[in-house]
């Protein structure tokens, strides 16, 4: 896999991040030195996809201690900033779990860490964090394309961008299309454009690009079209958060695709890892879907596409209900229908 883009990394006690919202056309880094920065890049999706932001947001909680240490907060005072700065950084963004989940794992381990040495655990937390990220994109990667052993000149589509860009390794769904390259069974893969925002254009393209993975751009409306025509065999995308009953919040456009996935009898593959489930919320009916700016929806990379003042409805995310999908592709393996007994049993394999 080339390794061509990274979407992170530490150096020395700053987070540099690479702007995702300047690709293609240039490659520019951020040098993060304070935690608040990290927020920002977040929020703007300078770093986005859901396991590079929980990554992001851990290295993001060790900036927010050295700040905390150099100012020399002690005791309650040092506890509570830590937390101040744990809760800055989720409300960057609301639905991706990863972000919340990064962040409360940081804050349970500072519980009860001695000062002395809380700065170098917590390091090597969120260091243990990049490196079970990418571990977990690899056997996402091999389980996924185990699904399809035996065929080939396989059609895969997929949206939104779920690369090296969007995790700190090869991808999720992303992973799975990798690996089905290397293994020589893949004829093409469609990419939706993914808009507002265009990461599937974007992003997306660079990698399938860049790796030499055969790829045709289309736009989002295309896909009911392409599915018939080109006669897709799988449609794999990743996730933001799934529910316990396997409801899977995504990139806006992914509950039109399960939908348009079961009329063409398509199986609607999902690839996400551990820290996208979120055990606690019993649907996706309890999912917050975050709405952003309306300039987004009427402007494409600055120039107006529609009136300026027409109202806008930007949801980032939607749900495709757990009745859509074939399979959830995870580290451990493949998860089937009934959902909420597969989760149940995914979960207590985590303990
Ligand atoms: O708004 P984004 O670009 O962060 O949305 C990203 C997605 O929806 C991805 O599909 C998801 O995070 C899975 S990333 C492996």
């Amino acid at each position: 896999m080339s390794k061509a883009l990274w979407s992170l990394a530490w150096e020395k006690g700053t987070l540099v991040l690479l702007d995702q919202t300047k690709l293609p056309d240039e490659i520019t880094y951020i040098r993060c030195k304070d935690y608040r920065e990290v927020g920002k890049a977040i929020y703007r999706l300078a770093v986005r996809g859901a396991p590079a932001i929980g990554v992001a947001a851990a290295y993001a909680m060790v900036l927010a201690l050295q700040e905390i240490t150099a100012k020399g907060l002690h005791g309650e005072e040092r506890s509570a900033a830590f937390q101040k700065a744990g809760s800055e950084l989720i409300d960057a963004r609301p639905t991706a779990v990863n972000l919340s989940w990064a962040v409360s794992r940081m804050l349970k381990a500072f519980e009860g860490l001695p000062e002395e040495t809380a700065l170098e655990k917590l390091t090597s937390l969120a260091q243990a964090i990049e490196e079970e990220d990418k571990s977990t994109c690899d056997a996402i990667a091999d389980h996924g394309a185990d699904l399809f052993k035996g065929k080939d000149h396989l059609r895969i589509l997929t949206h939104c961008n779920t690369g090296a860009l969007a995790t700190a390794g090869i991808g999720t769904a992303f992973g799975v299309i990798y690996r089905l390259h290397e293994r020589g069974q893949l004829e093409r893969v469609y990419a939706d454009e993914t808009r507002p925002l265009l990461q599937g254009a974007r992003l997306t393209g660079t990698e399938l690009m860049q790796n030499g993975i055969p790829c045709s751009l289309i736009t989002d409306n295309m896909a009911g079209w392409v599915m018939k025509e080109k006669k897709i065999d799988a449609v794999i995308v990743g996730a933001d958060r799934i529910a316990a009953n396997g409801d899977a919040a995504n990139k806006v456009g992914t509950y039109s695709l399960s939908i348009l996935c079961a009329f063409h009898h398509i199986p609607f593959y999902i690839a996400a890892p551990f820290s996208t489930f979120d055990f606690s919320i019993s649907s996706g009916e309890e999912i917050r879907i975050e709405e952003r700016n309306p300039e987004e929806v009427r402007q494409i990379k600055g120039f107006y596409t529609a009136p300026k003042d027409m109202p806008v409805f930007n949801p980032a995310f939607d749900v495709a209900p757990h009745s859509l999908i074939t399979g959830i592709i995870t580290e451990k393996g493949v998860l089937k229908p009934p959902y909420d007994v597969a989760i149940k049993n995914y979960e207590r394999s985590l303990q």
